[in-house]
């Protein structure tokens, strides 16, 4: 049945972000797609994040992440932050702004918010946050992943 659960999530096309956080001087970025709209009063965001993931435990209540909704044209980002390289390395790309809280400034959308809850959940954390400020392109053409690829 786990071969059909996974066929099945196969088959949805799922927005791709980029999760960024710092704590010191250290920062981590993750590509992710299970991130959802949790409500609009307030304006809150969920992400279930592996807590086998380089950036787990980077995120804590109080902190402030970013969530980066990548444009089509941000595959190679998608895949520097899914890869096997991890930690600093991810951040050797003209895209950050790194100065404060980490975000990639080509993204069609940036979601900075802090961290409200961390609830630990099978082999994934579910951490939600409260959106502090908006940066949006005002373009509508999203990074879209299908099938275990990239699609336009
Ligand atoms: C399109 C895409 C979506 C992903 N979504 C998630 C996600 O929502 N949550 C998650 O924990 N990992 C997700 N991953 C996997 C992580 O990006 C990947 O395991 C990453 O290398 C983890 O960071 P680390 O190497 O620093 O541990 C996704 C990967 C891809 C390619």
């Amino acid at each position: 049945m786990k071969e059909k659960f996974l066929e099945v999530l196969r088959t949805t096309k799922q927005n791709v972000f980029v999760l960024a956080a710092e704590k010191g001087e250290e920062k981590h970025a993750m590509t992710v797609s299970s991130v959802f709209s949790v409500s609009l009063e307030p304006m809150s965001m969920m992400v279930s994040v592996n807590q086998q993931a380089g950036i787990h435990d980077v995120l804590q209540v109080n902190d402030k992440f970013s969530l980066n909704l990548l444009a089509s044209n941000q595959i190679e980002i998608a895949e520097i932050c899914s890869g096997s390289e991890e930690g600093q390395v991810r951040f050797e790309h003209d895209d950050w702004e790194t100065e404060e809280i980490p975000y990639l400034k080509n993204a069609q959308s940036n979601l900075f918010c802090s961290c409200k809850k961390i609830i630990p959940l099978y082999s994934h954390s579910l951490v939600i946050g409260e959106v502090d400020k908006i940066f949006h392109s005002g373009n509508m053409n999203p990074l879209i992943y299908q099938d275990g690829k990239y699609v336009s």
